[in-house]
């Protein structure tokens, strides 16, 4: 694993939006992994604004992301389909039927089948943003006994609805079910690239940076049998694990 310790979140969020524009320059065509979350969402700002200065390219460009709320509609403010469009796609020329967010509405068994079709359809993913929950979770593949290669239904931990509620009226109103990208397709992607900031990811980049152990108890750990992963972290949390580049 390659680590990038930057000064602060603001210069995670451009670090990290550089790779994803130099990896679209010098390959149009690619299939980009995409992530929602805070963390993530710091990042699409630069890309919209390269996208509107002219100095990028998305129209051959190919979109997948990670998960979806079960329940939730596209239109949903919440749900990651909507977040998606709101944060990025609306604002650059992607053609957005090049982007595939699974389905939260309907059955969701029939959800998982058709993500999976379309994510092995597309090919394998040339950069997978990820960012990380409190529990360690990837994308939405929570903490437990075992992990699973192919997208899935995942039951969301009580950390996880807790840490989510502050985008939701109430706690009654998180989604308690998500559709996730298996750890299988985040593994193949040719690059993966998880940023985190904040004390509370302290548990699960301690884990990732400064132990050995792989366990699906902290599914973040399976980054380090990746051949190209790459972790970036602002100082902060860099000194809150003790972290020396
Ligand atoms: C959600 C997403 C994850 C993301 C996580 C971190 O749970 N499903 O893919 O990594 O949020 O969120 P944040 O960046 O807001 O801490």
């Amino acid at each position: 694993m390659q680590v990038i310790v930057t000064k602060d979140f603001a210069e995670t969020a451009s670090v990290v939006a550089e790779m994803i524009l130099a990896l679209v320059k010098e390959k149009p065509d690619c299939r980009l992994g995409l992530a929602t979350g805070s963390t993530a969402e710091a990042v699409y700002p630069h890309i919209v604004d390269a996208c509107k200065a002219g100095k990028a390219d998305f129209s051959k460009t190919r979109s997948v992301n990670l998960d979806e709320y079960v329940g939730l509609s596209p239109e949903h403010p919440q749900s990651y389909r909507a977040s998606m469009n709101r944060w990025l796609f609306d604002h650059i020329n992607i053609d957005k039927k090049n982007t595939v967010v699974a389905s939260g509405l309907g059955d969701p068994d029939e959800a998982v089948k058709a993500f999976n079709k379309a994510i092995d359809e597309g090919g394998r993913i040339d950069l997978q943003l990820l960012g990380v929950g409190i529990d360690g979770h990837v994308g939405f593949n929570e903490p437990g006994k075992c992990l699973y290669a192919a997208a899935h239904r995942e039951k969301l931990t009580e950390s996880t609805i807790e840490a989510n509620k502050r985008f939701f009226e109430s706690r009654e109103e998180v989604p308690t079910e998500a559709i996730t990208m298996g750890l299988g397709a985040i593994m193949k992607a040719r690059k993966v690239v998880l940023a985190a900031t904040g004390k509370n990811k302290a548990d699960a980049m301690r884990q990732l940076l400064m132990t050995d152990e792989i366990t699906p108890e902290m599914p973040c750990s399976m980054l380090k049998m990746h051949p190209n992963a790459v972790i970036v972290i602002d100082r902060a949390l860099a000194d809150e694990i003790g972290y020396k580049a």
